[in-house]
């Protein structure tokens, strides 16, 4: 299928938000695991594994449009050197990317590619997931503070 004008682009600039959120997710993940925080760990590396799903799915809807999909850029990696850095860094990614999709789904409509604007509120809901959880970390530190928050990541 043709793509209408613009969104090809688009779905690349998507794409590269969330080839870089992969391997921001991915290494934060590593470090709580090296850091002896298990059940982090196992959750950054969810929120990775979600990230790499939707750069899949871009790919291939990318292909289904008849377009090429740029793999070969990728956005700065902002890696935190504490779990409260990480977690401020990774909600600016999820910020970025929601920016992006609505951007998205705003293009979208005036093209009237609807194919394409679902895939990117679909995706909207994941952010506002990530959002959320990463959100709530971050008041479930400020109320019991990080020693006991961390102590509470160590098991698995
Ligand atoms: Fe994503
Ligand atoms: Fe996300």
């Amino acid at each position: 299928m043709k793509a209408k004008e613009g969104v090809v682009n688009l779905l690349n600039k998507i794409l590269t938000a969330d080839l870089t959120a992969i391997n921001q997710y991915f290494v934060h993940a590593k470090m709580c695991e090296n850091w002896g925080y298990a059940r982090l760990h196992h959750k950054v590396r969810e929120r990775s594994i979600d990230e790499m799903k939707d750069a899949d799915e871009l790919i291939g809807h990318i292909l289904y449009l008849d377009g090429v999909p740029n793999l070969q850029r990728m956005n700065t990696v902002q890696v935190g050197e504490t779990v409260p850095e990480q977690f401020k860094l990774d909600l600016k990614a999820e910020q970025e990317m929601l920016a992006l999709l609505s951007d998205g789904v705003v293009h979208c409509t005036k093209v009237t590619d609807f194919t394409t604007r679902h895939m990117f509120e679909e995706m909207a809901k994941d952010v506002d997931q990530h959002i959320d959880w990463i959100e709530t970390q971050l008041e479930t530190i400020k109320q019991v503070g990080l020693e006991n928050y961390l102590a509470e990541q160590i098991k698995a």
